[in-house]
């Protein structure tokens, strides 16, 4: 995969299997986001290894494209649904016609949200309410419908896509980071909640992903080769990273895993440095380029 973002959703060249490939045969999943960016190639992956899926956001034209390229890919069913992830009466529809269509939803991928590059004295009122409506609400939307229509008899398995903002706090990103630590403080309440119905919910935490809307969004750009040097792995990730991350999760080799966050990001979160006035100087240089 290129290393920038260029709108097309691509998919994965040559698939390297580690699991078995029916290791989801059987199995429903229904994706947020899964149109585009991450989320798109979490259903891909999902797909090669037996599910079917749903895909579920607002552009339906492009749902459709996605939906057409991994059905043909992969040879396994995807519907594409549309629904504002804000609005619960859209998620119920789109839900109720999933569950039309294939009868449950073993797995929930929660990968929707919305992010820009913002100080904090920036934001308006209702930039900060509509990054914290898509990301914290649209989380909780998808999940409780997502848990009245299918998990609560049934169980399941949740995975919300978090990051690492959160973790140290970094400049231009307060609305992102105060969405993502809720999304990880309502994993941990609905785990304990949950788990004698047999519901795990968890976490992954990409870090900077290349090849994304986000990266592209977030500064991507203006990542150093000094960087990408303090990496442990020495390397960005990709797609197919996350993908594979939330393939295991979702497996049951990770029966034991719920209320916690799985990390994905080559150890870069306790390497890179966040210091906020060389932050700003690359933010200010990546919005020239
Ligand atoms: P992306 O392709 O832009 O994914 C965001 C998706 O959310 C799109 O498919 C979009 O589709 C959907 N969406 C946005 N608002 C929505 C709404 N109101 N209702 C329903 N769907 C909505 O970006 P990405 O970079 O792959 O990000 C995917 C996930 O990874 C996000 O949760 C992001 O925070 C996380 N993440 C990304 C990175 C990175 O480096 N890229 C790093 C850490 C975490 P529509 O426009 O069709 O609605
Ligand atoms: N900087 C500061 N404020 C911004 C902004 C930016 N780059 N982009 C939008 N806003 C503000 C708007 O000005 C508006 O506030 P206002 O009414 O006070 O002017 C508010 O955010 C809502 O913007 P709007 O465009 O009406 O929201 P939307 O619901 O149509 O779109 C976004 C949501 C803004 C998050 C949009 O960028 C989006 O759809 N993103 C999805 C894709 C994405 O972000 N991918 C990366 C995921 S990591």
């Amino acid at each position: 995969m290129s290393s920038m973002y260029s709108g097309k959703e691509k998919l994965i060249d040559e698939y390297k299997y580690v699991f078995n490939k029916d290791l989801l045969k059987g199995k429903v999943a229904f994706i947020t986001g899964g149109g585009s960016g991450i989320g798109f190639t979490i259903t891909e992956v999902l797909m090669r290894h037996g599910c079917d899926t749903v895909i579920a956001s607002r552009r339906l034209d492009k749902l459709q494209d996605s939906a057409s390229a991994l059905e043909a890919a992969t040879g396994r069913k995807c519907l594409p649904v549309q629904m504002d992830v804000r609005d619960p009466k859209k998620v119920q529809a789109a839900v109720r016609e999933a569950m039309t269509k294939f009868g449950k939803i073993n797995i929930l991928v929660n990968s929707a949200a919305g992010n820009f590059l913002c100080p904090a004295e920036g934001l308006s009122f209702n930039a900060f309410r509509t990054v914290m409506d898509i990301d914290t609400n649209g989380t909780f939307n998808t999940t409780k419908v997502v848990f009245d229509e299918y998990m609560k008899n049934n169980g399941g398995t949740i995975v919300n896509i978090t990051a690492l903002l959160q973790v140290r706090g970094q400049a231009y990103q307060l609305h992102a980071g105060c969405a993502k630590a809720a999304i990880e403080t309502m994993t941990k309440h609905l785990a304990v909640e949950w788990g004698e119905k047999g519901i795990r919910v968890m976490c992954v935490a990409p870090g900077p992903i290349s090849d994304t809307e986000g990266f592209s969004r977030l500064g991507g750009k203006a990542l150093s080769d000094e960087y990408v040097k303090n990496i442990p792995v020495q390397r960005l990730g990709t797609r197919e990273d996350i993908a594979n991350t939330v393939l295991y999760v979702v497996s049951d080799a990770a029966q034991l895993l719920t209320g916690t966050t799985v990390i994905a990001d080559g150890g870069s979160w306790l390497t890179s440095e966040n210091n906020v006035r060389r932050s700003r100087k690359l933010i200010e240089m990546y919005s020239k380029l």
